[in-house]
């Protein structure tokens, strides 16, 4: 059987240990990073064409944006203050991803990584999403996050989105902040003691999730995440279908949460939730939040079913294998998929229980069958080697994504049938991390368990 994926985690370990790849491969770096940082410092137009995704700056240069987004430490509030009136979107928030950008145990192992391989180069540009606050606080850097105040340290909160005025471009945070006396959101015609409420309709609009959920290596112009514009190439964009529909809502698909916002708020017939569910079960479960990770397992088992189709030759059978994405707004999976891992695990046994066939399965090491069928995106770096560090890639070595309303389509070969039946289980998994990550991370004994999204179980013979 002909499969169309590379032998990524294969040739990743290879790589791995293969030292004068190693020196070529930091060699690139520091190069990629020179350029880097003309980049961020000079403002950015200039490199333009530099990548086969040019980053568009639109008429406002990087330089300019950094100046109008520069404020006095304090100048943001802390999100303490919200919860004593919006008591229920305070605790959604608390235990969402969004409160642990920055002190996210995988993310900052990650992030210190980058800063020592490039010197500091990506203390900024990583801090920007994942530290917003601190950013524009100019709390960072220093990257240790040794000036951060407890505001800075609470990631994307209250109200750095809520005092967004401006999306310039959905892409490397090029928003505009305005914090202060006025909070916007959807509405407008609420009233508060505390603060003034202004209608925003960027709110209202996936393009405010994309200025973060869009993420352009700024020198290389590689497209290390793209679910913003994954989901405006799309079908939902056109039905007008937005992220905040999905993920601001209570359960995975569109619908509804009656109710106030606080407890001197208006009744309405629906208040956005503050969950941000994603793909995060083993995250969510690792921080002790069981709410948030039956979420996150209900958004996984909600985004695609399996189809399958047979025809039997005399030889075997063939079987078809069909994933259809019927439920996320954007390819599946998204996000920082080259840490990620979803595959197709496929069993055959027979009448006995014997396995006839298998693939995707997990050895004792944690590790998937490097002949899986996988759907992520994998980074070339510049000297053309795989890499799972973002702030390398150069180029897309590999990208077998499912997009939304779309399918992908695997033939599997099962070998014939010596009489009796065979019963074959064919099972979507998903991990938030692959194990090569996590061991990457250097956390101890960190072992990622895979989540079922999709199963479809037939008969043969
Ligand atoms: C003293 C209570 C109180 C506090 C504290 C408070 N709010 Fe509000 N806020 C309200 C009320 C009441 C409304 C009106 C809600 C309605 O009628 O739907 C409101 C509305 C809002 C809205 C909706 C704006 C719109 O019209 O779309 C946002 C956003 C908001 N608050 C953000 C915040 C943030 C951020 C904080 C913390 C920095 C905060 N609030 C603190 C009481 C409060
Ligand atoms: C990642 C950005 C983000 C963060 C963080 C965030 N919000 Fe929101 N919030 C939004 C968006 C977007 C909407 C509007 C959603 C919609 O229209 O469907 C919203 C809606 C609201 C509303 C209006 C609810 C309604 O439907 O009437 C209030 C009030 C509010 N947020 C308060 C808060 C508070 C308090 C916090 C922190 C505990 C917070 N938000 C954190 C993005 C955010
Ligand atoms: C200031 C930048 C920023 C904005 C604006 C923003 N996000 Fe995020 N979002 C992040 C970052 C950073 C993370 C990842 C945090 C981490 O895990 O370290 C994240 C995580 C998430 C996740 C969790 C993914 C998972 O793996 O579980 C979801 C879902 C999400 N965001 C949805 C949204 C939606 C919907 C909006 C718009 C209403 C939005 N975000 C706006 C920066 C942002
Ligand atoms: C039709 C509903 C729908 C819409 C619209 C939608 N999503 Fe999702 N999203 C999902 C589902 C279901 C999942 C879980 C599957 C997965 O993780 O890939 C998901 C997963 C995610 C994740 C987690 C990815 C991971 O596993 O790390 C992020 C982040 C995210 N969405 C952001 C967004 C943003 C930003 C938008 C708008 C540009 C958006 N989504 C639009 C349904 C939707
Ligand atoms: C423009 C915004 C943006 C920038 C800049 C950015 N990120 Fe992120 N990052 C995100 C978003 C959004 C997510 C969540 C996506 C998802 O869940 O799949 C994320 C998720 C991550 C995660 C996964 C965390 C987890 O718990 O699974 C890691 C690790 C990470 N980023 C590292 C970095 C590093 C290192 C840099 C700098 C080189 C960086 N990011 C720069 C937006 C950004």
């Amino acid at each position: 059987m002909k499969q169309k994926g590379l032998k990524t985690d294969h040739e990743m370990n290879y790589k791995k240990t293969n030292r004068p790849f190693q020196t070529v491969f930091l060699l690139t770096g520091a190069l990629i990073f020179a350029a880097f940082a003309i980049f961020w410092h000079n403002g950015g137009g200039t490199v333009h064409s530099a990548g086969p995704n040019p980053v568009d700056t639109g008429a406002v240069t990087q330089k300019e944006l950094d100046e109008i987004n520069t404020f006095e430490p304090g100048a943001f509030e802390n999100p303490e203050r919200c919860a004593a009136c919006h008591r229920e979107i305070y605790d959604a928030w608390r235990g969402s991803k969004h409160r642990f950008a920055w002190e996210d145990p995988f993310y900052q192992p990650d992030y210190l990584k980058a800063s020592h391989e490039t010197e500091g180069f990506t203390d900024v540009f990583c801090g920007e999403c994942h530290a917003p606050v601190a950013r524009r606080t100019r709390q960072l850097p220093p990257p240790d996050g040794s000036l951060f105040d407890d505001i800075s340290k609470a990631g994307v909160s209250c109200d750095f989105c809520h005092t967004v005025k401006e999306v310039v471009e959905p892409v490397n945070v090029k928003n505009i902040s305005d914090p202060g006396r006025i909070k916007r959101g959807p509405r407008g015609d609420g009233r508060s003691p505390i603060h003034d409420v202004q209608f925003s309709d960027i709110h209202t609009e996936a393009a405010f999730c994309g200025s973060c959920h869009n993420v352009v290596h700024p020198a290389s112009g590689a497209v290390v995440i793209d679910t913003y514009s994954d989901w405006e190439a799309g079908p939902y964009a056109r039905e007008g279908i937005t992220c905040q529909d999905c993920h601001m809502t209570p359960g995975p698909g569109v619908s509804k949460n009656p109710g106030k916002s606080s407890f001197m708020a208006k009744e309405r017939a629906h208040v956005a939730t503050h969950f941000f569910p994603g793909g995060s079960v083993f995250f969510q479960e690792r921080a002790g939040n069981d709410e948030q990770a039956a979420r996150a397992r209900e958004m996984l088992e909600a985004a695609a079913v399996i189809e399958t189709e047979t025809e039997t030759f005399e030889n075997g059978t063939a079987l078809l294998v069909r994933v259809k994405n019927v439920g996320a707004g954007h390819k599946i999976p998204t996000g920082v998929t080259y840490i990620r891992k979803m595959w197709l695990e496929v069993t055959a046994t027979d009448a006995a229980g014997e396995v006839v066939f298998a693939s995707g399965h997990v050895a004792e090491d944690n590790r998937v069958d490097p002949e899986a069928v996988l759907y992520q995106k994998i980074f070339r770096d510049g000297a053309g080697n795989l890499t799972p560090k973002s702030w390398l890639a150069e180029e897309i070595a590999y990208d077998r994504r499912i997009p939304p309303k779309g399918h992908d389509e695997q033939v599997f070969q099962i070998p014939a049938n010596s009489g009796g039946k065979y019963r074959v289980t064919v099972r979507l998994m998903y991990r938030s991390m692959s194990q090569d990550a996590a061991d990457a991370l250097g956390i101890d004994g960190l072992r990622v368990p895979a989540v079922e999204m999709a199963r479809a179980e037939i008969e043969l013979g």
